[in-house]
């Protein structure tokens, strides 16, 4: 199945008013936001596609052949943004997006080892070439610190009994795959709707790829270097992230119009075609214009 972007008319919307020159994704992942952005704003003349993931690349340079050179590919975390422009001489951008989390692609390559189902290597690095993997953290980070993980990423209300059944495991054998993690945590978490294992996952994945660090050193480096009348649009898929987003742009109110009072999320119709946007949200600032 074809990669539906999400939310994708509200970030169309959010962009519709401004002339884009320069514009900044990201995470570009399989290009489906890029495509469309491209589409829409035919003025682009350059489009900085970030990913993490080389994987990301090459599945976005199919979609995006028809642009040609005016796409220009950054492999690396996006919140390196400032070193991006500093290299290629740009001093302002018209136009940042981001749509971060594990991509469909992602989960849907097993060795990875971001999903519960199925086993594979704890592994869980977007960028394959970083050292830390979730391997590492559930063997070797200390219980305590294991248990604030779980229950600051993840929002596992199990956190420290999750946190005492893998020491415990650990004690006899290292844990080595998905699986293997998959057994211990079962008995110890609850079941409700989700798989008893997904907020350990999503906590363990977030923590590999320091995903909240790099979102509000992001939108930090976004606030700075979007030109005046440009604009910087976040879609989060759960409430921590969201309330960086939220506080980030609060912060820099000074700077930054708000568009979003509240977050946007997915239209009826768009929940039916598209179960991955069920908990996105969007948020969008614009950079304010100097008084004179
Ligand atoms: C949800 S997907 C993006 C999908 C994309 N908008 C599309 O329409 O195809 C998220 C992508 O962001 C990348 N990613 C997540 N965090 C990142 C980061 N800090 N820096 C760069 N890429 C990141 C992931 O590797 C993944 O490819």
């Amino acid at each position: 199945m074809a990669h539906v972007p999400v939310l994708l008319s509200a970030v169309l919307k959010t962009f519709e008013d401004v002339q884009l020159k320069v514009f900044f994704e990201g995470t570009v992942g399989a290009g489906g936001h890029a495509k469309a952005i491209l589409e829409a704003h035919p003025e682009i003349e350059r489009y900085l596609a970030c990913d993490r993931d080389p994987a990301a690349h090459e599945l976005a340079a199919a979609h995006l052949a028809p642009w040609g050179k005016k796409v220009e590919w950054i492999r690396g975390p996006y919140a390196d943004l400032k070193e991006y422009l500093d290299e290629r001489k740009i001093g302002n951008i018209d136009g940042f997006f981001i749509d971060i989390g594990v991509s469909s692609m992602q989960l849907d390559v097993r060795q990875r080892g971001f999903s519960f189902q199925g086993d594979a290597p704890l592994d869980m690095r977007m960028d394959p070439e970083s050292s830390l993997t979730a391997e590492t953290i559930v063997n070797e980070m200390p219980e305590k610190e294991l248990a604030r993980i779980f229950f600051e990423y993840g929002e596992e209300r199990r956190s420290r009994q999750v946190a005492r059944a893998i020491v415990e495991a650990r004690r006899k054998r290292r844990i080595r795959t998905t699986a293997e993690l998959v057994a211990i945590v079962k008995p110890v978490t609850i079941w409700g709707k989700l798989h008893p294992a997904t907020l350990v996952f999503q906590a363990l994945r977030i923590a590999v790829n320091d995903e909240l660090g790099q979102l509000k050193r992001g939108l930090d480096a976004a606030i700075e270097r979007t030109r005046e009348g440009g604009k910087i649009a976040a879609i989060s898929f759960h409430s921590l992230e969201d309330r960086i987003v939220k506080n980030t742009f609060r912060d820099g109110k000074d700077q930054l119009e708000i568009l979003t009072k509240k977050p946007i999320g997915p239209t009826e119709e768009e929940l039916k075609e598209n179960p991955r946007s069920r908990s996105a949200k969007l948020r969008a600032a614009e950079k304010r214009r100097k008084e004179l």
